[in-house]
């Protein structure tokens, strides 16, 4: 979760982006850096660490002009260190860059930039971005020409701001895909950039924000966007509240949808640092997991509520299926009354996304007095989830607020998959290969969710057809059958239509009754290894007269011939295919709610964080 501040105007640039990196401060950083336009050369101060670092720096060694960008680093590719902390200049010193995402082709576009005799200066991806600028403007051509080209180069989804000696009287910023936003501010001879609104709602409450593949040319009066094929675009100005709540929801109209799209960002922000794609090596330190530890293990026990235990059913798949540990997955709520079997050799793993969940809380605490070995998987730094347990995984999504949890499901899958080619690993039972390719399927996932986001426009419509029904029945099977559960919780807590779930296979034992005209059925059905029992579950539900709305994976051609609807989803591997199933579920039920005029954010009866039993 990088965050990005730019300004071009009359006042000394230096004080307004360290400001706007200090109202992202709250996203969490591990070096921070900025770099100004003084005197017609482009100057850096950037540190390891924590913003305050960096603004001693400033006030050592100060930076004084009118033009300068900033930025707060998640580390993804390198350490966090001053080398890697951004902005990054190019060799010529004319050209430096701030960006948000990963360049996932990174490996091959240094291989060729070093082939051409550029020289590196930090680990980062990055800093590839900087040289291909270089690359075309010493071609001869201008900074918005040679951004544009450098872009076009650029695999996966990113935030990008461009500033230069060359060409003194702009700032470039450049959107693709949903890495994060790029927003572009509105002043009196002073014009600002950001990944987030609250970051210049200091100064301006007039703003644009960029679409995917958008580019924005930026100086003292005036903005120009255009595509990344040059075509001129005529962005919708966006007058912005001063409350820092509403600001914070940016473009959205509700945290949930925010926090959907968020998804991209906080997936990237899951692997920063857990996964090392050269060595195909997960690497999760806080979890305290030894060999030793690891083939001790003898059973573990997921245990949670809600959404977070529909991960938690995900995660049983994932850790039977890949390290061949049983796995029992106990609500909260049941476990902490059961008088559980557990005892030294069992890993009692909490997921919360509060950290404060009684029931969990309780489950946690009955796990300890068994003897089992405590772990959890949390979003809130230093919640009591967190500090009770043995070793834990932090989510690193950031703060959720709607209250139906979105980004905090998704996070935990990937935790779940990580933690289970980890135990599968220390355990032995993994050959390199395969562990290699479990590493690198994970690379895919960012992306893989930024394109589901992309079809939201094709989900509006049928949650407008469906937005009056009264009954949903959600199915799926194996590792998707969870995700059938969480479809279901998602449309029943905020649009209060009743909605149940079934594991498909279980429909002849009785839910089929249910089926006819008024209880559409939504089925999960992508290429996974359940696929076919899937369709014929999908043709028993049409042949009694139920309106079917499937999701199903790109390029399929038999469940368009079935379904009545059918939200895509891109080919996934099917061990990480929950992580994309789910988002046109959270879309669906988010806008039936929302059409539905209902307060989405906050439903009737609900608390984010319930602290009673
Ligand atoms: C549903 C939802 C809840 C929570 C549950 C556990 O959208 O958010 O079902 O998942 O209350 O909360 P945490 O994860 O904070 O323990």
């Amino acid at each position: 979760m990088c965050g990005i501040v730019g300004y071009i105007g009359e006042r000394n640039a230096t004080p307004i982006v360290l400001n706007g990196l200090k109202r992202l401060e709250y996203r969490g950083y591990d070096s921070a850096g900025i770099a100004v336009l003084q005197n017609g050369s482009i100057e850096i101060r950037r540190d390891a660490g924590k913003l305050s670092k960096l603004a001693s720096l400033v006030e050592s060694q100060p930076l004084e002009g009118n033009i300068g960008i900033g930025h707060t680093r998640w580390a993804t590719h390198g350490e966090p260190s001053a080398r890697n902390a951004h902005p990054h200049m190019g060799n010529s010193r004319q050209v430096v860059v701030v960006h948000n995402g990963i360049v996932e082709n990174f490996l091959e576009l240094r291989e060729e930039l070093m082939e051409e005799g550029v020289n590196f200066n930090s680990d980062t991806d990055t800093e590839v971005i900087v040289h291909l600028i270089e690359r075309f403007l010493s071609a001869g051509t201008s900074l918005e020409e040679a951004t544009r080209q450098a872009l076009r180069h650029l695999k996966g989804a990113h935030g990008v701001v461009v500033m230069s000696s060359l060409e003194p009287d702009k700032i470039i910023a450049a959107r693709i895909g949903n890495a994060g936003g790029v927003v572009v501010g509105f002043g009196e001879k002073e014009m600002f950039v950001a990944s987030d609104i609250p970051a210049i709602l200091d100064h301006t409450r007039r703003m644009i924000f960029l679409d995917s593949h958008q580019m924005a040319v930026v100086t003292r009066e005036n903005v120009r966007v255009m595509t990344l094929d040059g075509k001129p675009v005529q962005p919708q100005e966006h007058l912005i509240s001063w409350d820092p709540v509403a600001a914070e929801k940016g473009e959205y109209r509700h945290f949930m949808q925010k926090e959907i799209h968020e998804q991209v960002r906080s997936l990237t922000d899951t692997l920063a640092g857990r996964v090392d794609f050269d060595e195909g090596q997960i690497r999760l330190p806080q979890l305290n997991l030894t060999p030793d530890l690891a083939r001790r293990i003898q059973k573990i026990i997921i245990t949670a509520c809600g959404t977070a235990a529909h991960a938690g059913m995900v995660g049983k798949v994932l850790i039977e299926r890949i390290a061949r540990i049983p796995v029992e997955v106990d609500i909260a709520s049941e476990f902490r009354y059961r008088d559980p079997i557990v005892d030294q050799n069992t890993v009692v793993l909490a997921i919360s996304q509060s950290g404060e969940t009684a029931d969990t809380l309780a489950a946690m605490d009955e796990g300890r007095k068994r003897g089992a070995v405590l772990w959890s998987i949390v979003n809130a730094i230093g919640s009591q989830a967190m500090r009770i347990a043995d070793g834990y995984i932090s989510m690193q999504t950031g703060p959720e607020i709607g209250v139906a949890s979105t980004k905090a499901f998704t996070a935990p899958l990937v935790d779940l998959y990580m933690l289970a080619v980890l135990l599968a690993d220390l355990r032995g039972v993994l050959d390199s290969t395969r562990r290699k390719q479990l590493v690198s399927d994970l690379r895919l996932i960012p992306d893989l969710v930024g394109r589901c986001l992309d079809r939201e426009n094709e989900i509006i419509p049928v949650a407008r057809e469906m937005k009056y029904i009264r009954n949903m029945l959600y199915l799926g099977r194996g590792i998707n059958m969870p995700i059938a559960y969480e479809g279901a919780l998602k449309l029943k807590e905020i649009s209060y239509i009743h909605a149940e779930a079934y594991p498909a296979g279980e429909m002849k034992h009785g839910p089929i009754a249910l089926v006819d005209r008024d209880m559409p059925v939504l089925a999960i059905a992508p290429q996974d290894p359940w696929y076919e029992k899937m369709i014929s579950q999908i043709e028993q539900a049409k042949t009694r007269g139920g309106s079917v709305i499937v999701v199903a994976t790109e390029g399929d051609t038999r469940v368009p011939e079935l379904a009545d609807h059918v939200f895509w989803v891109p080919p996934t591997p099917w061990l990480l295919s929950p992580v994309v199933t789910v988002i046109p579920l959270q879309l669906f039920a988010y806008h039936i709610a929302s059409l539905r005029g209902l307060d989405v954010d906050q439903p009737r009866n609900l608390a984010k964080s319930v602290t009673v039993e």
